[in-house]
């Protein structure tokens, strides 16, 4: 029997995910939940998905759903997310899981009292590269990572354009260092205990986008490990790199990088130099590659053989404390420690 889904928000990231749910063989869109018309009526045509909500909590109330995949603006995922468990749907969710730590643990108890499967949408896990590196690690060919750093680094049409309504309500660590801090997280297998970060608002406060142009963060962990954290939104729009990102750690008997700058296509076209994306959602004859469906498909198979998500609540829970300690950082000037009692007991 096909997992019945139902997706709330249908913005860029809900309609690539209804995409690829819509051709996955054990599932199926069944209702869509989005406030603005001009969204939702082109998605439910594509789906050809009749029970359409402008309010999720109705989209809850009315459709027996198996599951629900969240992809709201960043702020707003703690009540969908909470809602829909709480309905007894299994959860996917973009990232961030949430934008503070209270909620974190709002939705670790959601998720603890449901039982119901929830995994976050951090995707480059299942890039292979950065899965290679976990497994390096794993086998001890670095010895110990001790050392990080990570950039994701985007052109300004990103905060200006694309997340125009809710890019000031985020910033540039929320939107696009939360996966690398997913990733070195997961790579150090540790906790983090404090952040120290600096940021600065002028191009885009210029233009009337209250948040940060750029952010470096470090993060330290219980065992003295560090890494550092870059992310900044306001490149030229002629950059061909969407995003600049590359990411390295070194050990203490090796070291390794990625760079992930260019996806591997160096591009002239007409306009201008491009490198084209395919890594992480791209549609190969008739089936979605890349990162973003094997993570779904990844949830899939949890749903249906009861085991446990490969990015899961605990995961999100030390993600939004490190990023919660950054914006706290970056509001005091000081660094900031980050308690993690829920997961040290
Ligand atoms: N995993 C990834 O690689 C990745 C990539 C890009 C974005 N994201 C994340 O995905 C999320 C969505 O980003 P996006 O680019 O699709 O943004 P978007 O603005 O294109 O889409 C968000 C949609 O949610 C709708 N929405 C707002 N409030 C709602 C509510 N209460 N109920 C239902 N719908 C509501 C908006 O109207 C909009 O259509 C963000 O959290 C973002 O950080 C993840």
């Amino acid at each position: 029997m096909a997992i019945k889904f139902g997706i709330i928000g249908t913005g860029i990231m809900g309609v690539a995910g209804g995409r690829i749910i819509q051709l996955m063989e054990n599932a199926e869109i069944v209702a869509l939940a989005e406030p603005v018309m001009a969204r939702l009526k082109p998605a439910a045509n594509e789906f050809s998905v009749k029970a359409v909500f402008s309010d999720y909590r109705e989209m809850l109330e009315k459709e027996p759903l198996d599951a629900v995949y969240v992809a709201t603006p960043d702020t707003i995922h703690t009540d969908p997310v909470i809602d829909s468990l709480n309905a007894g749907c299994h959860v996917l969710v973009e990232k961030p899981m949430t934008t503070s730590q209270a909620d974190s643990e709002r939705v670790f108890d959601a998720v603890k009292r449901t039982g119901k499967k929830f995994q976050i949408n951090f995707n480059h896990r299942w890039l292979s590269p950065y899965h290679k590196i976990k497994e390096m690690i794993s086998a001890g060919q670095l010895g110990e990572p001790i050392i990080g750093y990570a950039r994701k680094n985007n052109p300004i049409y990103v905060p200006t354009e694309m997340l125009a309504s809710w890019a000031k309500h985020s910033s540039p660590a929320w939107f696009m260092s939360s996966h690398d801090i997913d990733l070195m997280t997961w790579w150090f297998d540790a906790i983090p205990v404090e952040v120290y970060a600096r940021g600065v608002k002028r191009v885009l406060k210029q233009r009337d986008w209250d948040t940060y142009d750029g952010i470096q963060s470090m993060v330290t962990y219980d065992n003295g490990q560090f890494a550092t954290f870059e992310a900044a939104w306001i490149y030229p729009n002629s950059s061909p790199y969407m995003p600049d990102s590359f990411m390295e750690v070194i050990g203490t008997s090796g070291s390794t990088q990625i760079n992930r700058q260019a996806e591997a296509i160096d591009a002239i076209v007409e306009e201008k130099f491009v490198c084209p994306r395919t890594f992480l959602n791209y549609k190969v004859f008739e089936h979605w590659q890349g990162a973003m469906p094997a993570c779904v498909k990844s949830f899939l198979y949890a749903i249906e053989h009861d085991t446990e998500p490969h990015v899961n609540v605990i995961d999100g829970v030390k993600n939004t404390a490190i990023l919660d300690a950054i914006h706290r950082s970056l509001a005091s000037g000081k660094p900031e420690k980050i308690t993690l009692s829920l997961i040290r007991s």
